[in-house]
């Protein structure tokens, strides 16, 4: 069988219990030949998961919380170290809004809630590239890839601000790309998935209806964590060079749909 990832090192950042996006990833990864380590805020170690994670794909754990650039720092000095060399990918699994967390509405947020947001959802990949560009921790042709949601472009209203933070953590994507590849041929995309059952999935409003809509909307259903962790690896790949700076849907057609039949139908029941 050959290995998509064979001989490539990388830092899976997000896996948090086994319906985690970056934990299918990990598994993945680790099923293709790849070494990495695995990443997580401090805080979110506590549940304990990553450490079975860790064993089944014989990976190290480094905390690090990506809104700080000192963990950030270390996470990628002691990620070259353990790994023996620079790193060919990074996983960017991260997301988190207060505001959606305590229910605020959209029209009533609360602004630090909002930097908070911002920080951990979008900024954070900012710190993330520019951590490992300051240290020159990433091989040529090196891959980062980070989680979006299409809210980024549409209005989804219960997906409050973190809208604003996927516009943003695209941008970036776009605007560190240009200067990584410029520099270093590194290239840095962003993955628009579909409605996924994780914590962070389902912790927005009215998820389980919307996961359906979207489902039907599709012509081929929402795609699934493992399809997506299987989109990651491809991106991961030397089968994909010449991708960078692009939002990639990956969401089972959803977001080139206006209606279907079926939703027609729907309306005179
Ligand atoms: N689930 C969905 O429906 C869906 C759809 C599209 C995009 N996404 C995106 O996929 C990514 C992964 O989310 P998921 O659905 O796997 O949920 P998840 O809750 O399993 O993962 C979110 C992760 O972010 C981590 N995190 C939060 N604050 C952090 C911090 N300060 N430092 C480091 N890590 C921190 C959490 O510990 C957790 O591991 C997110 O960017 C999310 O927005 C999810």
């Amino acid at each position: 069988m050959t290995q998509l990832l064979k001989g490539k090192k990388g830092i899976i950042f997000g896996a948090l219990d086994e319906q985690s996006i970056a934990w299918k990833v990990a598994e993945r990864a680790a099923e293709e030949g790849a070494t990495f380590v695995l990443t997580n805020a401090p805080i979110a170690m506590r549940m304990g998961e990553i450490n079975k994670l860790a064993e089944k794909c014989n990976a190290q754990i480094i905390p690090a919380d990506a809104t700080s650039d000192e963990d950030l720092s270390k996470l990628f000095t002691s990620a070259t170290e353990i790994l023996g060399g620079k790193i060919d990918f990074v996983l960017h699994s991260i997301g988190m809004s207060p505001n959606v967390r305590k229910a605020r509405p959209y029209t009533d947020l609360n602004y630090d809630f909002f930097h908070k947001t911002i920080d951990v959802s979008a900024m954070s990949l900012h710190r993330v590239l520019q951590a490992a560009y300051k240290q020159d921790a990433l091989n040529e042709w090196a891959s980062v890839v980070a989680l979006s949601y299409i809210a980024a472009q549409r209005t989804f209203p219960d997906y409050s601000d973190m809208a604003e933070a996927k516009a943003m953590l695209e941008s970036v994507a776009r605007s560190f790309g240009f200067h990584y590849g410029k520099a270093k041929k590194v290239r840095v995309n962003t993955i628009s998935q579909s409605p996924t059952w994780t914590t962070a999935g389902s912790g927005v409003p009215g998820f389980k209806e919307f996961f359906n809509y979207a489902d039907s909307m599709s012509p081929l259903g929402n795609a699934s964590a493992i399809d997506c962790a299987n989109y990651c690896l491809s991106l991961f790949s030397d089968y994909t060079r010449m991708v960078t700076m692009q939002n990639l849907f990956h969401d089972g057609g959803f977001s080139n749909m206006g209606i279907n039949a079926a939703m027609v139908a729907a309306q005179s029941e």
